[in-house]
């Protein structure tokens, strides 16, 4: 069950049927970008019981991401460079600096993020049937191992400070309602 206070607004799914192709790479460096985001929390010491399963995540992710620059690959669409996400961008410029408090940060957001792609990757598995079945398909087949990244994080952050990652939870789940709501148009997932 997750947990955001806030509905995805109803006209995202079409910003997103008519940009699929900038989607798609978007995409390829959200999958990326996860890898990336779990290896960087290997660094923690807090984290150190987790590494395994943080390197599953890496792999999970890089995975996804071959995934996704096969289906560029066979569409022909070039793998361009990132364009920046204002709600992802909004959500990690809120993590704190200083040890303890900065690792339940990166883990909340990253949870968010992760429970955020598993949200959207539902919604497009049902609202790309028609124009896409293929990517339908595939987003179908991306949710659960998003959702499960999404529990992870979460349960990492309780594991080192459970009031402190309660009461940050509550914070980025308000910066996401607040950010979640505002259009743009910017062809990314987020
Ligand atoms: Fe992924
Ligand atoms: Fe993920």
């Amino acid at each position: 069950m997750l947990l955001f206070k806030k509905q995805i607004p109803d006209t995202w799914i079409n910003k997103i049927r008519a940009s699929i192709p900038d989607i798609l790479v978007d995409h390829a460096h959200l999958e990326r970008k996860a890898a990336t985001g779990a290896l960087t929390l290997q660094k923690y010491k807090e984290l150190v019981p987790h590494l395994d399963e943080l390197t599953d995540i890496v792999i999970e992710e890089m995975e996804h991401f071959k995934i996704v620059l096969d289906l560029l690959r066979k569409r022909e669409i070039i793998f361009g460079p990132p364009r920046q996400s204002p709600w992802i961008h909004g959500m990690m410029a809120s993590i704190r600096k200083g040890r303890k408090t900065q690792v339940i940060d990166h883990l909340t957001c990253c949870a968010l993020i992760e429970g955020r792609s598993c949200e959207k990757f539902q919604m497009l598995a049902e609202g790309l049937k028609d124009l896409d079945p293929e990517l339908a398909d595939f987003y179908g087949s991306l949710v659960e191992s998003e959702g499960n990244h999404y529990a992870s994080y979460l349960i990492m952050a309780k594991n080192i400070d459970e009031d402190d990652a309660r009461e940050r939870l509550e914070y980025f789940l308000n910066i996401d309602a607040e950010l979640i709501t505002q259009d743009h148009n910017i062809p990314v997932l987020h």
